[in-house]
């Protein structure tokens, strides 16, 4: 793993996952076809009714850099095989049906907008004849007779697959991540080609990160944290709907790079009955809390099937945005700090800065532990920027050993999801 490589996407912290597709049409979800095994034939319809209208990468882009997110990763092709860009290899693709390469509309608004580019790509395909069906443990026909005994042969799956890769890492401009997803079972590393497909991607696009999912998933992280990582262990683990409660090290204990994958509701893909949406002030403290260990967040957007982004999400992100338009600072280009998690809430830090992120209000101050007051330059509440004391009243005159600052008479914090205190170290 080259540490250059990936500096940016430490530094970055936060993005936006977006998943969208045919299956958005169902709305029950991106794994619709499996969950209800339901064939091809059951499919096609969606796929020759789908034409997204308000489908906008301008309007997502814009709300993502809103967010103060730093990188999209789009999906190009999930788990039903259809693919969002202009493809050779098929004619089971966005522009054969609806004339549109959504892959192509929505890097060039990412990059408008001077965020990352990134593409999700499903390593797995339930359309491809030759992609194992009957008995396989995901398949849509994993139980259906009429694929016992079908002959698959997976080499021309595979040679398919990786001709798709090759065309996004080629015919799109530079790409920053390829989200790769996901291994299970046998169906892992050298069972991809997957030193050829890493291999290629890297030549094609030197600059790339790629997450680990050639020899793992949501569940196993690969050898990225053993001390001895493969060809391909990719540049980062990407825990799945958790946040790791240490953060991610390697065998030897040294740090991995990682990022939460988190849905704003339960489901990647557009959930019409979902609305079990977690609120901003929550992921606000998620975010913090990635950070604080040294990780990324990427968050999810699912649109619907005419490409519309649910309203929960676009409220929710515009009010992460609010809270990242002042305290932004806090988290973008930080990381954790050696210092333990203080009662309140967190703290982050950014070479000599740190920052007290204050989530829960304090009745006679708010210690500033692991600083000593001769460290101390200047203390400043970073969302207006008003200098704050460091309380020298009887009130902490118990505690020599620990520095306390306060935030004035209003007991209410000033920003209830979180508060942050920023101090400059001398
Ligand atoms: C899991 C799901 C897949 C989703 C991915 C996002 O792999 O199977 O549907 O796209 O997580 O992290």
């Amino acid at each position: 793993m080259n540490s250059g490589k990936v500096r940016w996407f430490e530094e970055a912290r936060f993005g936006m996952f977006v998943h969208w597709g045919v299956y958005s049409l169902i709305g029950r979800g991106e794994w619709v076809r499996s969950n209800e095994q339901l064939s091809d034939a059951d499919y096609q319809p969606y796929v020759e009714q789908f034409d997204p209208q308000s489908f906008d990468a301008e309007k997502i882009a814009s709300l993502a850099a809103e967010a103060g997110m730093k990188y999209v990763v789009f999906t190009a092709r999930h788990h039903d095989g259809f693919c969002l860009f202009d493809t050779k290899t098929t004619d089971y693709q966005s522009v054969q049906y609806t004339g549109r390469d959504y892959v192509r509309e929505m890097l060039e608004a990412v990059r408008r907008h001077g965020l990352k580019a990134g593409l999700y790509y499903s390593l797995i395909d339930w359309h491809h004849d030759d992609y194992p069906h009957y008995g396989d443990r995901i398949h849509p026909q994993r139980n259906d007779p009429a694929w016992r005994g079908y002959e698959h042969h997976f080499e021309n799956y595979l040679a398919f697959m990786h001709e798709q890769v090759r065309e996004l890492c080629t015919n799109y401009g530079k790409l920053d991540i390829l989200w790769l997803d996901y291994s299970y079972d046998d169906m892992t590393g050298e069972k991809w080609r997957g030193r050829e497909l890493v291999r290629m991607i890297r030549s094609l696009q030197p600059d790339i990160i790629l997450n680990n999912r050639l020899e793992g998933s949501g569940e196993g992280l690969g050898s990225l944290i053993l001390g001895h990582p493969t060809e391909m262990a990719g540049d980062f683990v990407s825990p799945e709907q958790i946040i790791p409660p240490q953060g991610v090290t390697d065998e030897n204990g040294r740090h991995v790079p990682w990022e939460a994958c988190v849905t704003m509701n339960n489901h990647w893909g557009y959930y019409e009955e979902d609305h079990y949406f977690k609120p901003a002030d929550m992921l606000i403290r998620k975010l913090v809390e990635c950070v604080s260990k040294n990780g990324n967040l990427i968050l999810n957007i699912g649109p619907d099937g005419n490409g519309c982004i649910p309203e929960e999400s676009v409220f929710i992100l515009k009010e992460i945005g609010a809270w990242m338009k002042h305290s932004g600072e806090s988290v973008i280009g930080c990381g954790g700090v050696p210092i333990r998690k203080p009662e309140y809430g967190r703290i982050t830090g950014n070479g000599k800065t740190l920052y007290y992120h204050v989530m829960e209000g304090m009745i006679g101050g708010i210690p500033l532990i692991g600083l000593k007051k001769e460290q101390i330059g200047r203390i400043t509440l970073l969302k207006n920027g008003r200098p704050l004391p460091v309380s020298e009243t009887w009130i902490t005159g118990n505690y020599p050993d620990i520095v306390f600052t306060d935030l004035g008479e209003d007991p209410r914090l000033p920003d209830t999801a979180d508060t942050v205190i920023r101090v400059e170290r001398k």
